[in-house]
């Protein structure tokens, strides 16, 4: 009999919880927000509540990581202290060994206890004592950001209580408090920091609904806590406020723009480049493949000029674009004439399926908020051929990410994991111009990370 893998064998369940439904969170005076010190009453009889202690008790007594939301994609979480809990993240996710995690916090208190080796230390307000174990730097950039989509990198306490693999044997480690409350409930209730990367498998976009973590990493883990999508849609800029001048180490949801605008960081640097990197990359993780679903992905600029496209498509039986700021699905129907022209001399057709964003969402997940979706089918005057009956035709998958930088970024890693479902051999996604700043840098990021070419039409 042919042996099975270890991690075939666990059956993974998806539990639901709507963070408005666990109970009541509560403000200590005089910060009343999550920077001070809060607590949260769970409602006894609310079943949302024992879904999430059920994750709360895996993080405290599982090898194997629990997924979670945060407010930019879903994490793949394990107590930071616990080593053979956070090996279990590395070899769910088959990340390699000296890509460094994420440790997230529920509050300042519990980032101090990390370093807190004297009592007392840890109530020090953020203002307040110079041996506070988070350098004068931060405070500002934590003060305006946090809780929010900002990882800051810190020096490891000395000795650390983290597993040495959360830092793969770096002298720093990266650390946020998330926005998304249910992420802070799950964190303060397991009573540790949790070690999260994001709940892909290595080198796939990064999950931004639970239907996507459950196609990555079912018979992977035991648990996945769907809270419905991810308000953000890319992950958390990283900062490296340890060297001067400070350094954007990743784009994301917090801008260079915000950032520079905060005491200390009036000369904030980028220190990371789009496309393929070269060099020895100062945040670990940005030399591996990312964001790459199966289909290639080709990023363009300029037009939809379907006659250009069709160039990539040879071989091809499916393609995908992804719209954004002017491509319009309709421009298909309006350039017919120029592909019924190439259509003839190629003996190809092509034949157009215009799908809404979120079809394949909708059927995967039973927490998403958008209520049904509709599919439209249209043939755009072009010979509508079913799938496989005409080997010749190419059949167009086109999905509209909208046209703020805002809703790309929500949209994107669905929208790539979206096409790859429907079996696309290539993407074609609609450039945006990264200087525009805000989330456009981290989706142009992201998007130069996944493509294998860029071309301009
Ligand atoms: O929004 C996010 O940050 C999500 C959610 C789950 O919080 N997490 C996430 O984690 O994106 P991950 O592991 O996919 O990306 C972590 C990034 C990697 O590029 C890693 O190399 C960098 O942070 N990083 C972590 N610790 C670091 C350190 N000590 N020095 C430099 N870079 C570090
Ligand atoms: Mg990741």
């Amino acid at each position: 009999m042919e042996k099975k893998d270890w991690y075939l064998e666990i059956s993974t369940q998806v539990l639901s919880v709507d963070v408005n439904h666990i109970g009541d969170f509560l403000f200590e005076e005089p910060e009343k927000s999550f920077l001070g010190n809060w607590d949260l009453r769970l409602s006894p009889d609310s079943h949302h509540a024992a879904n999430l202690l059920q994750a709360v008790r895996k993080l405290q007594t599982s090898d194997l990581p629990v997924a979670f939301p945060t407010e930019t994609v879903y994490g793949l979480g394990a107590g930071a202290t616990r080593g053979e809990a956070i090996a279990g993240i590395y070899k769910a996710k088959q990340r390699p060994a000296d890509n460094p995690l994420i440790v997230h916090i529920s509050s300042l208190t519990q980032l101090r206890q990390l370093f807190n080796l004297s009592p007392g230390l840890d109530k020090t307000p953020l203002d307040g004592f110079s041996h506070d174990p988070i350098p004068a730097i931060y405070h500002s950039v934590i003060s305006r950001f946090w809780p929010g989509p900002l990882t800051v990198l810190l020096r490891l306490p000395k000795p650390s209580p983290l597993a040495p693999s959360v830092t793969a044997g770096l002298p720093t480690f990266g650390v946020r408090m998330p926005s998304s409350r249910l992420a802070l409930a799950l964190i303060h209730l397991a009573g540790f920091p949790v070690a999260a990367p994001s709940a892909n498998a290595s080198t796939r976009p990064s999950p931004t609904t639970a239907a996507h973590v459950l196609h990555d990493l079912s018979g992977r883990i035991e648990l996945i806590i769907d809270g419905g999508p991810c308000q953000v849609g890319v992950e958390s800029t990283v900062v490296d406020g340890l060297v001067d001048p400070p350094v954007v180490l990743r784009p994301g949801g917090v801008s260079i723009e915000m950032l520079s605008q905060c005491p200390g960081w009036e000369h904030v640097v980028v220190g990371y480049r789009d496309g393929v990197e070269t060099g020895v990359p100062r945040a670990p993780g940005m030399k591996y493949k990312h964001y790459s679903p199966t289909a290639r992905v080709i990023l363009v600029h300029g037009k939809l000029n379907i006659q250009l496209l069709t160039k990539y498509l040879r071989g091809c039986k499916k393609a995908g674009i992804a719209t954004t700021k002017t491509w319009r699905v309709e421009d298909l129907a309006a350039s017919g004439a120029s592909i019924t022209q190439r259509a003839a001399e190629t003996g190809r057709a092509l034949c157009c399926s215009i799908v809404q964003h979120g079809t394949l969402d909708a059927m995967h997940s039973n927490a998403n908020n958008g209520g049904p979706r509709r599919t439209l089918m249209a043939t755009h005057g072009y010979e509508r051929v079913a799938d496989g009956e005409d080997s010749d035709t190419v059949h167009v998958v086109a999905t509209d990410l909208g046209t703020s930088p805002v809703t790309i970024a929500q949209k994107l890693f669905s929208a790539l994991r979206e096409l790859d479902m429907h079996g696309v051999d290539v993407i074609f996604v609609e450039g945006i111009g990264a200087d525009e700043g805000l989330t456009a840098a981290a989706v142009m990021n992201r998007l130069r990370k996944a493509a294998e070419l860029e071309i301009q039409s």
